[in-house]
């Protein structure tokens, strides 16, 4: 399965650690949204994630805008971090992918260092996160769905 994970991670790097940790065993290629201009070359892959920490619920604006952009027929995955793992905070994302007739795989969330508002005062939250066992069920959610969908 030829994957791209596209990510965008400005708080603390969270989720880029998730999407490095897949990169490294996985050999997925990474794009960072925010440097993404122009059209992504979406043809070349069979399967594209979508990476972000949560800003209140959602995904960041840059990958947000280009789960609208990805072609029909496409296969595609979610990945994030947030501070409280309590929902599926990838579902506004997919319903948009969904809508341009984009195929879910997959969701993977986890804990990530979060700093925002007041919490700064106090050294922030989830300072450890992601952890190991954390990075490792995300290349397990990546290697089940591999094995269930590669072409
Ligand atoms: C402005 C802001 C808003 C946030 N909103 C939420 C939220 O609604 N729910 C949540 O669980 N975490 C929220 N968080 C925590 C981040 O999603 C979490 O720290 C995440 O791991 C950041 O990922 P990143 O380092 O990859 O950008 C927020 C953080 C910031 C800075």
């Amino acid at each position: 399965m030829k994957t791209a994970i596209i990510y965008e991670s400005k708080h603390h790097g969270n989720t880029k650690k998730v999407c490095d940790a897949i990169a490294k065993s996985q050999g997925v290629k990474l794009f960072d949204a925010e440097a993404i201009k122009g059209d992504f070359p979406w043809d070349e892959y069979d399967t594209i994630g979508f990476a972000s920490g949560i800003s209140f619920s959602k995904f960041y604006n840059h990958v947000t805008k280009l789960a609208s952009k990805v072609p029909a027929g496409k296969m595609t995955f979610y990945i994030y971090t947030c501070a409280k793992n309590d929902k599926d905070f990838a579902a506004d994302i997919k319903a948009i992918a969904e809508a341009n007739g984009a195929i879910i795989l997959g969701t993977y969330g986890c804990r990530g260092f979060n700093t925002f508002g007041p919490l700064k005062l106090i050294g922030g939250m989830n300072k450890s996160n992601p952890d190991k066992d954390e990075l490792q069920a995300a290349v397990e959610f990546y290697k089940d769905m591999e094995a269930k969908y590669e072409k």
